[in-house]
């Protein structure tokens, strides 16, 4: 068929996001603007904060992905948008935004699923992939492992029934102060994590890092504390984290790559893991899976760290995908909500 342009957006969190990927899968252009230092200083996302980054720089970000792109809207077949799930003051500014474009330029709405686009980026990367392929989602708001068996069926095996990794990682970062040093101050809590871990001299169990922490909080109400708030032994203590939260997840897929073989729900000779989500650019965790994928025959696949973040190429990448299928293109959409779920 005919080669067609579409333009997504994302606006799900604290991203603000543009990208054009035609439909033989080439980038086109892109646009990102981040909040995460905004947020940083607040000590968290606050939601109506967001929703008022988000309007002040959804036109910006549209504007620059289509110059980089050297497009017009008139040039885009069709416009994708994140309408889940997410933090609904997020989500509204990207698809009130998505759904006025389609209007002004006539153009169809393909409203996109953000995990489900993290889940289906790599494909644009590495056109072998083919379904059904297994994937593990891991990120600030989810940990998901699950079966993409075509563009619009997952079969969910199993998701974090508290905290995703990457909110863990943040929040801990966060009471152990590391952002006070020059070295972490403008990294995710993810990031920070994984650099400290590579000072550490040593990994220490559960009641390690119990030991760790315990005596932090003494020497905090013993004022022995450096004037940057910062504990001694840190990085031993990030080490450790990351060491369980990788043996976590990589005894969790283990299992389920032992389930999908006991079901034979995929074929061993198409067994693939993707693995994204901004957790998925941790390097340490990456390793860990593919000693898994190894030892289970399967093929490992990460998308470039950038495309494993939150950015609107893997929203235009899913409307390619839906768009080839000719599944959730919408020239009606007025009834076409956004969900927090
Ligand atoms: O996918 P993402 O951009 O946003 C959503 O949460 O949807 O992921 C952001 C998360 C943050 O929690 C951040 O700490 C984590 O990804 N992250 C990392 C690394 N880089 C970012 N976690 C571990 N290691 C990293 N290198
Ligand atoms: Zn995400």
């Amino acid at each position: 068929s005919k080669r067609a342009i579409i333009l997504g957006i994302e606006t799900s969190c604290d991203d603000t996001g543009c990208g054009i990927v035609d439909t033989q899968g080439n980038l086109l252009g892109e646009a990102l603007h981040s909040q995460h230092l905004t947020h940083l200083n607040n000590g968290g996302i606050i939601p109506p904060i967001a929703h008022d980054l988000h309007r002040q720089n959804i036109e910006n970000v549209v504007q620059q992905a289509l110059k980089s792109a050297s497009l017009s809207l008139n040039e885009v077949d069709a416009i994708a948008t994140t309408v889940k799930p997410g933090l609904p003051l997020s989500l509204i500014i990207g698809a009130k935004y998505g759904k006025y474009l389609c209007k002004k330029y006539h153009k169809p709405f393909i409203p996109v699923h953000h995990m489900e686009a993290h889940a289906l980026t790599a494909r644009m990367f590495d056109k072998s992939i083919e379904f059904p392929f297994l994937v593990l989602l891991i990120s600030g708001g989810h940990c998901l492992l699950a079966v993409a068996n075509s563009v619009d069926e997952f079969l969910l095996l199993g998701e974090s029934i508290d905290d995703a990794p990457g909110e863990a990682f943040d929040k801990m970062a966060r009471r152990l102060k590391i952002k006070n040093l020059p070295q972490y101050s403008t990294l995710s809590g993810g990031a920070a994590i994984e650099l400290a871990t590579s000072e550490a001299t040593d990994f220490l169990d559960f009641a390690g890092i119990k030991a760790v922490f315990l005596r932090h909080i003494w020497r905090a109400e013993k004022k022995g504390i450096p004037p940057d708030g910062v504990m001694s032994g840190y990085q031993n203590l990030c080490a450790s984290f990351l060491l369980t939260t990788t043996r976590h997840l990589c005894h969790r897929v283990q299992r389920g790559m032992e389930y999908l073989a006991r079901k034979k729900l995929i074929p061993p000779d198409k067994q693939t893991l993707v693995v994204s989500g901004g957790v998925a650019c941790n390097n340490f965790i990456a390793e860990g899976l593919q000693i898994v994928c190894e030892n289970l025959n399967y093929k490992f696949i990460r998308p470039p760290p950038k495309f494993c973040t939150d950015n609107g190429i893997m929203i235009a990448w899913n409307g390619v995908e839906r768009w080839n299928a000719n599944i959730g293109v919408y020239k009606n959409f007025d009834d076409i909500e956004i969900a927090s779920t």
